[in-house]
């Protein structure tokens, strides 16, 4: 994996028309970065910005915001890890709204992550602090797979109010230590990140990258924080 990883996450903003006009926007400004770019935007979008990725052979990865953690079958409204093969290499699991809001429980978080590393999709858990890692810490899959986990505290989510690098990588370090059962592991830092403070996370080798919400929505400022993004 190229570091550091920026990640963008759009939760439930942009039509297809929006998410199209982004990545055109963005892409005129992108010339490369020595990390790995992965956005991701809501599942409508994935199939247009595939293909936008994929004809001009812009060097950006594609990740879904959720997945289910069924396998296929009777359930209305579930996109699950088999639909999402072959369109996405990651997928966000468990984010701090999805446990708060569809009362997601770390059983959800286990087959969420189970179903995406059988269809060859990377997980990026969220986790607000070391409670969050569960049953998954030691999945059979572990020792063979590779997982991103985000930190994000739940205090520094759209708050404008980011954490200091001395904690995220306190945290980062026992988080790390925690998940050793896995082949690899990824920390990112998420919660508030802008291109004025995603040097103080991605500067240190121990952070490997950011998971951006709100300062993701607009092209410019999400290059910016690509610009920004130093090792
Ligand atoms: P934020 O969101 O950057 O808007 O704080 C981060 C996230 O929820 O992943």
């Amino acid at each position: 994996m190229k570091l550091p990883i920026v990640a963008a996450n759009w939760k439930s903003n942009k039509n297809v028309d929006e998410a199209i006009s982004w990545m055109r926007a963005f892409a005129m400004q992108f010339s490369g970065f020595g990390g790995q770019v992965i956005i991701c935007p809501p599942f409508i979008a994935l199939a247009s910005l595939q293909r936008e990725i994929l004809s001009n052979n812009w060097g950006v990865w594609l990740g879904a915001q959720n997945v289910s953690a069924f396998e296929s079958g009777a359930y209305t409204g579930e996109v699950s890890a088999s639909m999402l093969k072959g369109l996405v290499n990651y997928a966000i699991i468990g984010h701090s709204e999805r446990r708060r809001v569809f009362r997601e429980s770390d059983r959800d978080v286990t087959a969420k992550i189970k179903m995406s590393l059988k269809n060859g999709i990377t997980p990026i858990v969220c986790v607000a602090n070391e409670a969050d890692i569960g049953e998954w810490r030691s999945i059979p899959e572990a020792s063979s797979n590779t997982i991103i986990v985000a930190f994000e505290p739940v205090s520094s989510i759209g708050t404008g109010s980011a954490d200091s690098f001395e904690h995220a990588r306190e945290v980062t370090k026992a988080l790390k230590a925690m998940l050793h059962p896995w082949k690899e592991v990824y920390i990112l830092y998420g919660g508030s990140v802008n291109d004025e403070n995603v040097s103080s996370f991605t500067s240190h080798s121990e952070i490997d990258g950011v998971l951006v919400g709100g300062a993701s929505l607009d092209a410019g400022e999400f290059m910016e924080i690509i610009r920004h993004a130093t090792r």
